[in-house]
C-alpha cells in the first residue's frame, strides 16, 4: 500500500472515532470485543498474535485471529522480530483477511517476549526496529501501525522511534506512556508522549495511558496533543466508558449503567465467550471479566467468592440472570 494512502486511511478513521479498544492479552479476544463495539467501541485491537505462531499453526492463533460480527475497524496485533517471519505471516497468513490493518507490538515487557528480542526488546535498537517495521509494511497489502512504549533500559527514545517507524512506512504509531520497566506501575507521562507527538512528520500519533472516563480522556488529548486516545484496563468490566465518551463529546448527558444493565451485557459476553470457545474455557476466562462487571456491586465479593468454583455455563447464566432480574 503507498505510503500517502495508509497515513490518509489512519487520518479518516480517526476523523470518525479517536477512541480506540487497546490490544490485551487475555482480554480484548472477539466476545470482549463484541461488548465493546456494543458500546460504540469502533476501532479495537486483537490481543497480540506470535508471528511464529502464525507462520508455524500453533493452535492457539486460530482463536486469537477469530472476528465477530460488529468489527469492521479491527485490527490485528502481531509480534516478532525476525523479519522473514514478520513477513511471511503477514503474506501468508494476514493477507486477503477481514482485518482492516495490522498492527505491531513494539511494547510488550514481559520477559518471556523481550527475552526472544520481541515487543518492548525492539526500543532498544531503532535500527532494529526500522527493519521489522518495514517487514511488514513491505509485506502487508494493509495499512500498518505500531504500539511502542516511551522506551527501555532507562533510556527514553520514543521520538526517535517514531521517526523511524514513519520512514518505515508505518500509517498510525500509539505511545503508551510508560518504559517497559515500569510495567504498569507509576503513572503514565503525558509530557513525554507530547514530545513524541511531536516528532511525527505527518502520520497520527496515539496517546495510551491511564485514561478512565471523558475527563481522562480529555486531559490526554490536551496534554499531548495527540491524534486520539486508547484505553485499556477502564475498559474491562467497564465496555460503557465508549458509549460516555461518545455522548459527552456530543454534549449529550449520559446516564450511566444499572447494575441490571450490567448484569445484561456479561450475559451477552458470557454467551458469546460460550459459542466461541466452549463451555470449560468460557468458564475459566469468564470468572475473570465477571470479577471485573461486579466491582462496586453490592455483595460483589460474596458474588466473586461464588463464581470462583463454577465450571458449568448454567452457573453462570442462571446467577447472571438473577442479577439482572433483581
Ligand atoms: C492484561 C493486559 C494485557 C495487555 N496485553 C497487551 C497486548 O497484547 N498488546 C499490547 O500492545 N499491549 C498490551 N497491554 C497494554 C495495554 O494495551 C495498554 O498499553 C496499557 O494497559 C495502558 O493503557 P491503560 O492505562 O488504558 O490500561 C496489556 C495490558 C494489560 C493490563
Amino acid at each position: 500500500m503507498k505510503r500517502t494512502e495508509s497515513i490518509d486511511y489512519f487520518w479518516n478513521l480517526l476523523k470518525e472515532d479517536d477512541v480506540l479498544l487497546a490490544p490485551m492479552a487475555g482480554v480484548t479476544d472477539a466476545a470482549f470485543r463484541h461488548i465493546c463495539a456494543g458500546s460504540g467501541a469502533r476501532v479495537m485491537f486483537t490481543e497480540m498474535v506470535s508471528a511464529k505462531g502464525m507462520v508455524y499453526g500453533n493452535k492457539n492463533t486460530e482463536k486469537l485471529i477469530f472476528l465477530g460480527p460488529r468489527e469492521d475497524h479491527t485490527a490485528v496485533q502481531i509480534f516478532g522480530s525476525d523479519e522473514a517471519l514478520l513477513s511471511r505471516a503477514v503474506g501468508e497468513y494476514l493477507n486477503g483477511s477481514a482485518f482492516a490493518f495490522i498492527d505491531i507490538n513494539m511494547g510488550c515487557p514481559v520477559k518471556k517476549v523481550t527475552s526472544n528480542g520481541e515487543g518492548s526488546a525492539l526500543l532498544r535498537d531503532t535500527e532494529k526496529l526500522y527493519r521489522a517495521a518495514k517487514s511488514v509494511v513491505d509485506a502487508s497489502d494493509k495499512p500498518v501501525s505500531a504500539k511502542i512504549r516511551l522506551g527501555i533500559d532507562g533510556r527514553i527514545n520514543a521520538a526517535e522511534n517514531v521517526q523511524a517507524l514513519e520512514e518505515a512506512g508505518v500509517g498510525m504509531v500509539t505511545v503508551h506512556g510508560r518504559t517497559a520497566e515500569m510495567y504498569y506501575s507509576g503513572h503514565a507521562d503525558y509530557g513525554q508522549i507530547a514530545l513524541a507527538v511531536r516528532s511525527a512528520r505527518r502520520i497520527p500519533v496515539i496517546a495510551n495511558g491511564d485514561v478512565s472516563d471523558y475527563s481522562g480522556y480529555l486531559n490526554i488529548m490536551t496534554d499531548t496533543g495527540a491524534a486520539g486516545a486508547m484505553i485499556g484496563r477502564a475498559a474491562m468490566g467497564n465496555p460503557f466508558i465508549f458509549a460516555e465518551i461518545a455522548a459527552a463529546k456530543r454534549g449529550e448527558a449520559y446516564a450511566p449503567p444499572t447494575n441490571a444493565e450490567k448484569m445484561a451485557a456479561a450475559l451477552e459476553h458470557f454467551e458469546f465467550l460460550l459459542e466461541y470457545k466452549g463451555e470449560h474455557t468460557a468458564c475459566s476466562e469468564f470468572r475473570r471479566h465477571f470479577c471485573y462487571y461486579t466491582k462496586g456491586m453490592p455483595g460483589g465479593a460474596a458474588l466473586r467468592s461464588q463464581v470462583s468454583s463454577y465450571e458449568k455455563a448454567e452457573q453462570f447464566t442462571d446467577l447472571i440472570r438473577s442479577l439482572i432480574d433483581c
